[in-house]
């Protein structure tokens, strides 16, 4: 069962403005942690503000202050992970913290200790818990459990720390991205979540190609066009490619959708991008990928590796990006 059900009163979250207010009750009492779980949850001045600090802190490099010193954070994966991994220990490091990282199939967790204990007791050791997960369920209850900070590190249905580094390195290659034309193409999962949510935030227009099959969450559609959000869902990836700046897309097969592989291939091999496509976009379009990729499925190893690719900027951007989520989490 989700929630904090051993709690002697329930936790109350409210989704809304630029932070997710918890109730805890117990000697905690009441206070506000500034969770970072969807772009949703925050307004447009908060994520702009992470953002700002992320570029700040790559300007300043190796050699910026220590603004974490002396903080710690928990990462737990159940699933795996390069960057994430890599870039949140960096970040923190880099910010003068310390990380603690952990599999779930090497905690108690894996062996039936709840998620409401588990946040408990991580809550009296580190200062933020960052959760990459299988189930979106479990990181809400992590956040309505914990008494820090609870930071989306991917959870089946959105990726938005993949999003803000992808707004990030759009905007450094190409500038502000309020009124640009940005294409998504192929499978409607988890990343396309997170930018139909940015699409809202940061006003851009967002056009999307994904077979009928493997359509983007409708309600986050719906949610996104109530305020005046231009998104464009399409089944023709030259619709949603025609004179876009940004062409992205990502891998057919998610980690957790292995077993439905033969049929993705099958309905997304329409929706490669590759040279042919790419000459739909602006001439000047970048292309982007949250990685890892594979190269002749999604994407062709002529574009990726090709004149128009950033990806490995998107990679990088990851770092900092986090280095902003990390301190506007802890209060910086
Ligand atoms: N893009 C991304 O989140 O990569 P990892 O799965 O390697 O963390
Ligand atoms: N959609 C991909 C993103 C990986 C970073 C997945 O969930 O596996």
């Amino acid at each position: 069962m989700l929630g904090c059900s051993s709690e002697a009163l329930p936790p109350l979250i409210i989704i809304g403005g630029s932070e997710v207010s918890v109730l805890v009750s117990g000697q905690a009492g009441s206070r506000t942690l500034r969770h970072f779980l969807d772009i949703a949850a925050l307004d447009a001045p908060t994520l702009r503000r992470i953002l700002d600090m992320a570029a700040r802190f790559k300007r300043a490099g190796r050699a910026g202050s220590r603004p974490l010193a002396g903080r710690a954070l928990a990462m737990i994966f159940e699933k795996p992970s390069t960057r994430t991994r890599v870039s949140f220990e960096m970040a923190m490091r880099g910010l003068g913290g310390d990380v603690v990282m952990l599999s779930s199939r090497e905690m108690q967790l894996g062996r039936g200790e709840t998620i409401g204990d588990t946040a408990r007791v991580l809550s009296r050791y580190v200062d933020a818990i960052m959760l990459r997960t299988d189930r979106e369920a479990k990181l809400l209850e992590l956040a309505s459990c914990a008494t820090v900070p609870v930071i989306n590190g991917l959870t089946e249905k959105s990726h938005p720390c993949q999003v803000m580094a992808d707004i990030m390195t759009f905007e450094e290659h190409r500038g502000p991205i309020a009124g640009q034309k940005i294409a998504w193409v192929g499978d409607g999962n988890n990343v396309a979540k997170s930018w139909i949510e940015a699409a809202a935030r940061f006003r851009c227009s967002l056009r999307l190609a994904c077979p009928p099959s493997r359509l983007p969450d409708a309600d986050t559609i719906s949610w996104a066009r109530a305020q005046g959000t231009d998104i464009l869902l399409t089944e023709d990836p030259v619709e949603a490619v025609a004179d876009a700046r940004c062409v992205m897309t990502d891998t057919w097969i998610s980690m957790g959708d292995e077993d439905m592989a033969a049929r993705q291939h099958a309905v997304l091999a329409p929706y490669q991008v590759n040279e042919t496509l790419m000459a739909h976009a602006a001439t000047d379009a970048i292309f982007m990928h949250c990685l890892p990729a594979h190269r002749d499925e999604e994407v062709s190893a002529g574009v990726i590796d090709g004149p128009q690719s950033v990806v490995f900027d998107e990679a990088e951007n990851r770092l900092f990006v986090h280095q902003g989520i990390l301190a506007w989490t802890l209060g910086g």
